[in-house]
């Protein structure tokens, strides 16, 4: 699948259709002759092979995952018009495609009459809650874990709101004991709790938050920008599961199509409860809202242009792969989940190696055991250089000594922090690919000097 080319016949045949819709304009002669175009994209094709194999299993680094091929296709035949989901003016089709792809994510998490658009990634949809929660909380302050992603305290800043850090236990997961010791002065108007942390995929546990919203009154975003999709994995544990069962009674979501949804960069998602939030976004633009009584998108969103092709991409997508319980997609999300506890049982049987707890998504952090916390970090990363020379590409993480202690990965605690390795196992392949991948991970051990695994 990787490069498949065959997948370009495809693409034509679907352009064809798509110029028979324009058939009567009058013919325009070409601006660019193909002859021209050649060097500089072939100059590109070389320029590309400097890079990780993101789309191949042995990556199992980042959170990088292919697009889907009808993804692919979908967003190159939409740039033909390359339409801007701003308003019906700048695109109509594939603005109404939007509104379909978004509800579709809105009824994935139980919600039947919210609101939400899409936007440029994660970071931007979680903007966007923490701005209409700053304008529904005025003169109140914002939390999240000390494990939930960087961006919350800087947005918190360009926001001009207070930010403070709450503690997790050692799951990486917020500890609610330590919010609601944070509640108490009555400062905080909202509490951001991460459905799948960045570095380790924890969860934090949403409905003991949800209770505590019951007694001090904050609204709650989601950042499920990693996670969100997981609700409709079947082979959760019984936390996480609990926590994603009460994901609508949240008061905004942000969820990533393009991290688990299998969608080109550029696509992030937010939504909210209550459509009402639309009155924050209340503004006029004497340029565009002219031409339709309907709402447009620019409307109830911060950004003004915006990639109709990345609405187009995921309409496609989610009409192949529909966002239900037991269909391909949910699948596939555990198959990947089913490799992830695959890895962690191999890593905890091995001597070398000191894995956090069961990954709660599909996220695998394991420190490399050593006398020092310096010297494990000092492995950690021969380990991750070695394992790229034999083509396995994992991403290191530097995590705190709490999150590390209960697995004993040293003896002696010389710095705050190890720095780990971390797998984000986000293909389904990689169910069929672990061996492999094992073999590789023991090959680079050896190569850095670590002797061989004796099982427990
Ligand atoms: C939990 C979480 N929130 C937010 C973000 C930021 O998303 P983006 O990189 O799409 O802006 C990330 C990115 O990894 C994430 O994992």
């Amino acid at each position: 699948m990787p490069f498949d080319r065959e997948s370009l016949a495809l693409l034509d045949e679907a352009l064809a259709v798509l110029a028979d819709g324009f058939r009567h304009l009058p013919d325009v002669p070409r601006t660019a002759r193909m002859s021209e175009l050649r060097e500089p994209l072939l100059a590109a094709a070389r320029r590309l092979q400097d890079n990780a194999p993101y789309h191949h299993p042995l990556y199992v680094g980042h959170m990088q995952k292919p697009p889907h091929p009808v993804a692919r296709l979908a967003y190159t035949l939409a740039l033909w018009l390359n339409p801007n989901n701003h308003a019906y003016d700048g695109g109509r089709a594939s603005s109404v495609m939007e509104r379909e792809a978004i509800g579709e994510i809105a009824r994935m998490v139980g919600w039947t009459s919210s609101q939400g658009h899409l936007c440029s990634g994660g970071t931007l949809a979680n903007f966007e809650a923490l701005w209409v929660a700053r304008e529904l909380h005025p003169g109140k302050g914002i939390v999240a874990s000390s494990q939930a992603h960087y961006t919350h305290e800087r947005l918190s800043g360009v926001l001009g709101v207070s930010f403070r850090a709450i503690a997790t236990d050692a799951r990486g997961r917020m500890d609610p004991a330590a919010l609601e010791d944070a509640l108490q002065d009555g400062t905080i108007g909202t509490v951001v709790v991460t459905l799948g942390t960045t570095a380790s995929g924890a969860v934090d546990p949403l409905e003991r938050i949800l209770a505590l919203r019951a007694r001090h009154a904050f609204r709650i975003h989601v950042d499920a920008a990693y996670g969100g999709y997981f609700t409709l994995a079947d082979n959760l544990d019984a936390d996480t599961r609990q926590a994603f069962n009460c994901v609508a009674q949240a008061d905004s979501i942000a969820i990533d199509p393009h991290k688990h949804g299998l969608q080109p960069y550029g696509c992030g998602c937010v939504l909210f409860r209550d459509p009402a939030v639309r009155r924050h976004y209340r503004h006029d633009s004497p340029y565009t809202y002219l031409s339709s009584d309907d709402p447009h998108l620019g409307e109830i969103s911060l950004e003004c242009s915006r990639p109709g092709a990345a609405a187009v991409a995921l309409w496609a997508t989610q009409r192949l792969l529909p966002l239900v319980a037991g269909g391909t997609f949910a699948q596939d999300l555990a198959a990947g989940r089913m490799a992830a506890l695959a890895l962690h049982r191999a890593l905890a049987a091995d001597t070398r190696f000191a894995p956090l707890s069961p990954p709660q998504l599909d996220i695998v952090v394991w420190a490399v055991r050593a006398d020092t916390a310096s010297q494990a970090s000092l492995r950690a990363r021969a380990l991750h250089a070695a394992a790229a020379k034999h083509d396995l590409h994992l991403s290191l993480v530097a995590l705190p000594q709490a999150m590390l202690e209960p697995h004993d990965p040293v003896r002696a605690w010389d710095a705050e922090t190890i720095v780990c390795l971390r797998a984000c196992v986000m293909k389904p392949e990689h169910r069929e690919w672990m061996s492999g991948i094992l073999a590789r991970l023991d090959a680079a051990a050896r190569a850095t000097g670590q002797e061989s695994p004796q099982s427990r």
